[in-house]
């Protein structure tokens, strides 16, 4: 498990060098001339629809230091509590993933960090980056790949940049043929920037996300994390579950009542005394929650729920109750009908009678 004492070194050494600051005067002059973009950050996540310009590098460079670690972190969390160690059965020394809406790839850090984990035999990741802004996060994805991945890495890297992939118009996928090839696809906190409130860019991102499950090829994986507290986010996400609960995936999710605790006392003191001080919308973020679903392309081995609740059905806010309710009505039936009688029932995961699951979730039932 990454740590965030190796994080926060080398990523503040990445940027002062990119900036070319030297000395601790400079630093701290640096640091302080961040707080403005910071306080916009902080200030426009707090909106309902978000939009933000990053291209200015001193936005990055906030991004990267008041959020980039418990990014990483949550897309570490958000692997094991999908249980991807579990899915992946890869032989080859090398793996492709592709990463949409990844601006500057904390996704990558994080998946490097659980290959080394878990398959030390990978000593190769072609990763694949969509994002509308690629060719802006080329800054901070140079700053990941040279500082940080060295320090839990020793393979090699190679980055394919897809620029200007606009996930708020229907995107023509199938000619993407890295997809096919990628064993895990992610969607980290984009969804809050391209899914608006408006039905309309919702519905067209949640057909993006399908027509890219469509193409992934069995057990591969796709996982979309999103903070909590976005009513289009939530939404999407209900959307996605209920139109992914097909035979030929497993969608598992996360627990969304529970913040998950990334923050492990080790801020740099220069980061806190000069940027995030404490003052309002200088608060340094201890906790991160977000809501996570999994999705795995044609089952055919038993995933292990974990026993603790760090990854199992949503607990349900009232809104999505609701909507809950309503599409549990439409598509899914009674647990024990679902354990029981798995070949008459389409929408069910695919589960053969030889295969005794602990437990098979179906849409919005308590794990
Ligand atoms: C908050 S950043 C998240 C970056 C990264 N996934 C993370 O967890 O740190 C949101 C990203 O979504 C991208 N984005 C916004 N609108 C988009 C769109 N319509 N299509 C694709 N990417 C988009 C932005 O460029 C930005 O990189």
């Amino acid at each position: 498990m990454i740590k965030l004492n190796s994080i926060y070194p080398s990523l503040l050494s990445g940027i002062f060098h990119a900036n070319n600051i030297h000395g601790e005067e400079s630093e701290k002059n640096f640091l302080q001339s961040l707080q403005p973009y910071v306080i916009q950050l902080r200030t426009k996540y707090q909106s309902s629809s978000v939009s933000i310009d990053y291209s200015d590098l001193k936005m990055q460079a906030a991004y990267l230091i008041a959020y980039y670690p418990g990014y990483i972190y949550q897309s570490h969390n958000t692997l094991n509590c999908h249980n991807v160690q579990d899915c992946l059965d890869i032989a080859s020394d090398s793996i492709t993933i592709s990463m949409f809406g990844c601006g500057p790839c904390p996704e990558l850090v994080a998946i490097a960090s659980f290959l080394s984990e878990h398959f030390p035999h990978i000593k190769k990741i072609t990763a694949n980056v969509f994002d509308i802004a690629v060719d802006t996060w080329k800054y901070s994805i140079g700053i990941a790949k040279e500082y940080l991945l060295p320090k839990i890495w020793d393979g090699e890297v190679i980055i394919n940049y897809h620029p200007s992939f606009d996930l708020r118009n229907p995107c023509e996928l199938s000619k993407i043929q890295c997809l096919a090839e990628s064993k895990i696809v992610t969607f980290q906190n984009c969804i809050n920037e391209i899914a608006t409130k408006e039905i309309k860019t919702q519905d067209i991102f949640a057909k993006n996300v399908e027509s890219i499950v469509n193409l992934l090829s069995v057990n591969s994986i796709m996982l979309l994390s999103d903070l909590s507290g976005y009513e289009s986010v939530d939404k999407t996400l209900s959307k996605l579950e209920i139109n992914l609960n097909q035979i030929k995936y497993k969608v598992t999710t996360n627990d969304r009542s529970e913040g998950y605790r990334f923050y492990d006392g080790s801020i740099p003191p220069k980061v806190l005394e000069y940027l995030l001080t404490g003052e309002d919308n200088l608060i340094e973020k201890r906790t991160i929650k977000y809501i996570s679903l999994g999705i795995l392309v044609n089952v055919n081995i038993n995933i292990h729920i974990k026993p603790d609740n760090e990854c199992k059905r949503l607990d349900l806010n009232p809104a999505r109750e609701r909507i809950a309710t309503t599409a549990q009505r439409r598509v899914a039936p009674p647990i024990k009908k679902s354990i029981q009688n798995t070949t008459s029932t389409p929408n069910l995961s695919p589960v053969t009678s030889t295969q005794k699951p602990k437990l098979l979730p179906s849409p919005f039932q308590p794990f």
